[in-house]
């Protein structure tokens, strides 16, 4: 049994969005996605940190969820900006349901355990979303999401995980990183950077935090093991 995490699986199984546009690295990402997968156990639990389906609504990503729920484990998914087939909690667990998929469950708002340790996550915030005017309303939702979730790990040591970066080289957003710092998170999961960006990226400890990259391209489409 072990917890992994991986992001930014961009799966268009029903839409079919080239993936070229994020460089020749993602020849094949399908692929070798199921095949990294294959040595995982169906006690195992892995985070998916966003950027999960390029459908623009839950049918159009029914293929990529059910490629999803056959790879082997539980799989925990965080919302990512490109994933807009996202709704509320109870319409996508409703529509998991319908369809059979029984690994998939949501880390939104919440918090799941996986052993003595919380996993915590939602979106987060990122300089690019300023770029259509900083919205100060899902500014501060999102931090208060990230705080319902650290809020529901209790006494238990956290882990979180999120879409976008909190820190990044010429970038960072005190307000979440201050909440991270506030709960004690021991390590903190992120997606998002693709191709030349990881360059930029933050990997260790900062302040209290250790920070990590996890998006698929990054991993080379291998998840990430971060507990036994
Ligand atoms: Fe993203
Ligand atoms: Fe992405």
């Amino acid at each position: 049994m072990a917890l992994y995490a991986i992001g930014d699986l961009h799966l268009s199984l029903g839409t079919n969005k080239p993936m070229d546009v994020f460089g020749p690295g993602w020849a094949n990402h399908v692929q070798r996605l199921e095949e990294a997968f294959s040595s995982l156990g169906e006690e195992d639990v892995t985070v998916l940190c966003g950027d999960t389906s390029w459908g623009i609504d839950l049918s159009q990503s029914l293929e990529d969820f059910r490629f999803i729920d056959r790879l082997p484990g539980k799989k925990l998914l965080v919302k990512g900006n490109h994933d807009y087939w996202w709704t509320t909690a109870s319409k996508m667990r409703r529509f998991f349901q319908d369809n059979g998929l029984t690994t998939i469950d949501i880390l939104h708002n919440n918090c799941h355990f996986y052993g003595d340790w919380a996993v915590c996550g939602t979106r987060g915030w990122f300089y690019e979303e300023e770029q259509s005017g900083h919205n100060e309303k899902v500014f501060n939702r999102e931090v208060i999401r990230l705080e319902a979730s650290l809020k529901a790990a209790g006494d238990r040591p956290i882990l979180a995980f999120l879409h976008y970066p909190p820190l990044y080289t010429g970038y960072r957003c005190p307000e979440i990183i201050a909440k991270l710092e506030a709960y004690g998170v021991k390590d903190c999961f992120y997606g998002h950077l693709h191709g030349p960006t990881h360059r930029r990226a933050i990997e260790g400890t900062v302040g209290t935090v250790g920070y990590h990259l996890v998006s698929a391209d990054y991993l080379r489409f291998v998840p990430k093991k971060i507990l036994e």
